[in-house]
């Protein structure tokens, strides 16, 4: 594999997993994903930031010889996750002087999680400098994008930020700057969503020091990288930021598509309303769908039948993913169909006390909706108008 040049001096030395068909055995992904490793070629050191995969290790412990490059002095762990650290013990193998850099929590992480012993890491505090001669590397500790132990490693005379799993992609590429389709846009949302979105008030913090440090290039741990800041940057200001559209989500599940009439009924209703809504078939449907449209919803209508006197399993695992990947939404509610009786929607509302939506009155109907209850739709399409009105989003 040849590393490939972002500027002089500075190399990819990432890998494409295009077989990768869902990460974290959660999202689904659209192209597979790379594990971005960077080389940084100083006058007297050599750094390496991040590694690889642990899958690829041998791969990628073969590219430094395919590449001539015969001495690494530091490795720099901008986080434990193994997607990224998998193969710093093979690294130390084959560079043995070599030390690794990052901050005490990931230290600890790296120990724990991969045995690399103390003696072999360096502890570096926040803002400290490393020289490699006539580059400088500088650690932006940045605990919670995504985890406790993640930092940034700024290249000072260049003016490029390695901002690990933040304002990256799954995706892959020959080309290793970005493209900047929609089709990049699209796995750059649902990446944000799935990793990030729990953590958006963490990430608008890191966001503006890094829109403040006006750097020329973005380098993150997973998609190309970003020769043009703005692009990514502007569009995490509008993923992070705590407003919702004027969208409603209609996620269902039915049996006998009592519920499904109800969700079509209500779709229509609140078109005519000026409100669009994404119906999502919470079976059949792609989870990355769901996670993307969760990004801009202000408002989560969710449809079940009635199982076994509770709500459909596809349901209650929809509301708990909510729950965790804490959307912006603001208001939520229930609508559902049973056949012979139950608690549908108790337990649901329970997952999503911690969200603090304002949630309005559900509907629930034995079998098939009547006369009364399309009215109780209609004032349902109502509720929502007047609520997104007094919100400022039509
Ligand atoms: Fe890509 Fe948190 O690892």
């Amino acid at each position: 594999m040849k590393f490939k040049t972002i500027k002089e001096n500075i190399l990819y030395a990432g890998m494409n997993d295009e077989d990768r068909l869902i990460f974290d055995e959660l999202i689904p992904l659209d192209h597979g994903t790379s594990y971005n490793s960077y080389l940084v070629i100083g006058s007297d050191k050599t750094a390496v930031i991040d590694t690889m995969y642990p899958k690829f290790t041998q791969e990628y412990i073969k590219s430094f010889d395919e590449n001539n490059i015969t001495k690494i002095d530091y490795i720099i762990a901008n986080h434990g996750e193994q997607d990224h650290s998998g193969s710093i013990p093979a690294l130390l193998e084959k560079f043995p002087q070599a030390i690794v850099v990052t901050n005490q929590v990931c230290a600890k992480n790296l120990q724990e999680m991969l045995l690399i012993p103390q003696e072999k890491i360096k502890i570096i505090s926040n803002h400290e400098e490393l020289s490699l001669g006539n580059k400088t590397l500088k650690f932006m500790i940045s605990p919670g994008v995504h985890w406790p132990d993640t930092m940034f490693t700024y290249i000072k005379e260049d003016n490029i930020i390695c901002t690990c799993d933040f304002l990256g992609a799954h995706y892959i590429f020959d080309n290793i700057f970005a493209p900047e389709t929609e089709d990049l846009e699209r796995s750059a949302k649902k990446y944000y969503a799935e990793i990030m979105m729990p953590f958006s008030f963490v990430c608008r913090k890191y966001l503006a020091q890094i829109e403040e440090l006006n750097a020329d290039m973005i380098l993150p741990s997973h998609g190309p990288i970003h020769k043009n800041p703005k692009y990514i940057l502007d569009l995490y200001k509008d993923w992070t930021s705590d407003k919702g559209k004027n969208l409603v989500l209609l996620p269902y599940v039915s049996m006998y598509d009592s519920t499904k009439e109800m969700i079509d009924y209500l779709s229509v209703k609140l078109k005519e309303k000026g409100i669009p809504s994404i119906k999502y078939d919470m079976v059949d449907g792609n989870l990355g769908d769901l996670a993307i449209a969760l990004v801009d919803g202000n408002t989560i209508v969710l449809g079940t039948s009635m199982v076994l006197a509770g709500p459909h399993p596809a349901a209650f695992n929809t509301v708990y993913l909510a729950s965790i990947l804490r959307p912006k939404a603001k208001i939520a509610s229930f609508i559902g169909s049973y056949g012979w009786g139950g608690d549908l929607f108790s337990k649901m509302t329970d997952l999503l006390s911690g969200l603090k939506l304002d949630i309005i009155e559900p509907i629930l109907v034995k079998g098939k909706a009547k006369p009364d209850d399309y009215l109780k739709l209609n004032n349902m399409a109502d509720t929502i108008y007047q609520k997104h009105k007094e919100l400022g989003l039509i």
